[in-house]
Order: C-alpha cells, then sequence, then structure tokens
C-alpha cells in the first residue's frame, strides 16, 4: 500500500495516507489525497517529515503546501529542475524546509549526473546549484545548505559514485540536524511563554516550514506539550494565507486552540490587552540583528513595541548570515502580482480589470524591534552584533 519511508528519527512527522493518484508532469509523482472533512483517520497509516528522501526509490518527497488544507498530497521528484520549480512554486516554502530540499536537489543532481570523474560530477553539481540557488532568493539556508554540501566534497578523493553518496549524506545529515535543532530552539523558547499566555503568529513556522516540528510555532508546540495553556492568534498572512491555511491546520493536528485573524487586527488585540507577545520566524538576519521575514512581520513588530509587547524572531543559527551588515543588503523576493491580484470573494475577483499591484514576499524587521532572537544555541538579546556571533560559534 505505502511507499513512503517511516523516518524512525523523526519524533513527529505527518500522518498521511499514501495512495498513488496520477503522474504529472512526466517526472512528478502525486501521490496520497486526502479529503478535509473530518475524516482524521486516514491519516494514521504512516509517518513522513515534509521534506523527505525516500531511499526505495531514490527520490524526494514533499508535501504539497500549495494544497493544504484541502488535501495532504505528496509529490516525488527525481531532478533537480523539478525541485527548484517546487520551490520557486511553493510546493515547499519556508527556510529551513527549502534548505533541506535544496540539499536533496543536490543529491538528485549527482544521480542525475552521467559524469565519469569527480572532477566532472563536481562542475555538473555546480551548474545544479545555481539552477537550485535562483529560485528563491531571500532564505539564506538554501544557500547555507548548498555551501554546506560543497564544503564536504572539498579535497574529495573518493571514487565518482562515493561522491555522489556523500552528497547524499551531507543532505540528510542537513534535514536530521534539523529536526534536532527545532527542537533545541522550542526548549529555548518555550520558557519564555507563561502558561495563559495568547500569542500573535505570523505567517507559518511550524513542521511545515522545516523538516520537522518548526521554528516560532515549534516553541508554541513545545509550549503546550509542556502543559502550558497557550491560544494563538493566526495572522492569515496574506496574500498567500500560510497563516490561515497551513498555521491553522498544524494548530488542529496538535490541537492548539487557535484563531485567525486579519493581518491588521494584530495592533488592535495588543493596544486592548488580548495577546501577550509575538512570535515570527526569519528567511535571513543580518549580522545587526535585522530580520527579514514574511512581509507583514514589519508592522506586526512595530505594534508590538508601540505597546510594550516582546515580539521575538526564532531562528536556527543557519538562518543568520554574518556577511550582511544590516537588513538593506538582504534580498528581497517581488513576487507575481498575480498572488494579490487572484484574491476571490464570494467566488469573484474583487480588483477592477485593470488593476496593478505589488507584491514584496519579505520586509526587515530592525533589530530595535526585536525583543530577542531565539537560537538553538540559546535566547539571544542585543546587542546583536556581538552576541549573535557568540551565538553561532558556540
Ligand atoms: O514565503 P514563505 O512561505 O516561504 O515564507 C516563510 C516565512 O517567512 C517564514 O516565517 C520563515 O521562512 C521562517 S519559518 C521556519
Amino acid at each position: 500500500m505505502t511507499q513512503t519511508r517511516v523516518n524512525p528519527s523523526s519524533g513527529s512527522g505527518w500522518a498521511c495516507s499514501p495512495v498513488t493518484l496520477t503522474i504529472q508532469p512526466s517526472r512528478v509523482k502525486l501521490h496520497s489525497l486526502h479529503r478535509r472533512s473530518q475524516e482524521r483517520a486516514p491519516f494514521r497509516a504512516c509517518m513522513m517529515r515534509t521534506v523527505d528522501w525516500d531511499y526505495d526509490r531514490n527520490e524526494l518527497r514533499l508535501i504539497d503546501q500549495r494544497r493544504l488544507p484541502e488535501a495532504l498530497v505528496i509529490v516525488s521528484y527525481l531532478e533537480h529542475r523539478m525541485v527548484a520549480q517546487a520551490i520557486r512554486e511553493m510546493v515547499v516554502r519556508g527556510a529551513p524546509a527549502i534548505g533541506a530540499t535544496a540539499g536533496f536537489g543536490l543529491a538528485l543532481a549527482a544521480r542525475e549526473s552521467t559524469a565519469r570523474t569527480p572532477r566532472e560530477l563536481l562542475a555538473d553539481l555546480q551548474s545544479a546549484a545555481e539552477i537550485l540557488k535562483a529560485s528563491r532568493p531571500t532564505a539564506v539556508n538554501l544557500i547555507w545548505a548548498q555551501a554546506r554540501i560543497f564544503n564536504k566534497l572539498t579535497g574529495f578523493s573518493g571514487s565518482t559514485e562515493a561522491m555522489r553518496q556523500a552528497v547524499l549524506e551531507e543532505a540528510q545529515h542537513i534535514a536530521d540536524e534539523d529536526v534536532e535543532i527545532n527542537r533545541r530552539m522550542a526548549r529555548h523558547g518555550s520558557a519564555l511563554l507563561a502558561d495563559g499566555d495568547t500569542i500573535i503568529h505570523h505567517c507559518n513556522t511550524g513542521a511545515l516550514a522545516t523538516v520537522d516540528w518548526g521554528t516560532a510555532l515549534g516553541v508554541v508546540r513545545m509550549a503546550h506539550e509542556q502543559g502550558k495553556h497557550i491560544h494563538v492568534l493566526v495572522d492569515e498572512t496574506r496574500p498567500r494565507l500560510q497563516g490561515a491555511r497551513l498555521t491553522a491546520w498544524e494548530l488542529e493536528q496538535y490541537g492548539i486552540p487557535y484563531e485567525i485573524i486579519p493581518d491588521s487586527a494584530a495592533g488592535h488585540f495588543m493596544r486592548t490587552g488580548q495577546a501577550q507577545k509575538a512570535l515570527f520566524g526569519a528567511d535571513r538576519v543580518a549580522a545587526n540583528g535585522d530580520v527579514a521575514n514574511k512581509i507583514g512581520t514589519y508592522m506586526l513588530a512595530l505594534a508590538a513595541s508601540d505597546n510594550g509587547i516582546p515580539a521575538y524572531a526564532v531562528v536556527p543559527t543557519s538562518t543568520i548570515d554574518l556577511s550582511l551588515a544590516r537588513g538593506d543588503l538582504i534580498p528581497i523576493e517581488e513576487r507575481s502580482s498575480e498572488e494579490v491580484l487572484g484574491l476571490q470573494y464570494h467566488g469573484e475577483r474583487v480588483f477592477p480589470q485593470n488593476a496593478q499591484a505589488r507584491n514584496p514576499a519579505f520586509d526587515v524587521t530592525p533589530n530595535r524591534l526585536v525583543t530577542a532572537i531565539v537560537t538553538e544555541n540559546g535566547v539571544v538579546g542585543p546587542p546583536y552584533e556581538s552576541n549573535l556571533k557568540k551565538a553561532i560559534h558556540t
């Protein structure tokens, strides 16, 4: 029945009901349909991570996040070019998940290559890395994961086949470490949450945005598992609604109480004393602690600061880019205006026919608005220039 690998190192993973549905497009296989409804039972059949390598078939498996919460669809990839497309089109999204996916993308590129020598293979891998790198510019984890793999290959003296294997092994290490790192961040971060807190959470930073467990949402999840009563106000996160679709879906799986709010309501809830903390992740943190994250994070942090509410970024050290002195230097991805204009209300488009739109996918929150940055090595406060360096080198 199932081709999905149960990964014993995964502390959680998504329960899924894998049934091969169709093959679409030619090199991508779609498995596993799940009707949302109230049926939870079919999800019990197996467990998988958001980003997973299938060792039986030597293929990369991703949960198609464009389909949730309506359907849980698992897509299998055999070619790095298709993986780049999946990142660009947000089949997989969230900085750590993108990083792990890019690592496995290189493992696929190594398998696709017909190189006969390690040197030729390295050249093929470098071309593949360029293609993968161009898929989404803001999340630094993509570049970080590739750099890790190329570092591993520096001075490599084995056979071409051994090099292929080394790429896969390092990609798997990156994925496994991500889960472990998220749990460490969650333990540090959960100490910041008090029993009875209402948290405003932006975008999706849960298991879907990582290999498993999650960053900011992982903190909420850990606090919940510790028995704290946490309520989450879920920013919808326009225009792609990662909060309303994905965070809400995850919170339902975990049994954590939540309500979805329009992004523009966050300030109201904080000013009226109905929220005690704001939590978000990051796609890249500059050396001075400026945080690039999903569009709307800046406004959330501004409102938190005005109301004396702590705003925490929960960030693995792989998301910290010490090569960039400040947030202004972080490339901000601008996506298609159709993501904004495609919005429908009661089944009809809401904008006049000739409407134009701008769609920056991320913004930069200045370090002065960030109360602390939670990393796997501990909670880091200002001054960020020195403290982030220490956190990375711990
Ligand atoms: O455009 P997305 O959905 O990839 O954006 C994701 C975010 O902005 C997350 O907050 C960020 O990647 C950190 S989550 C682990």
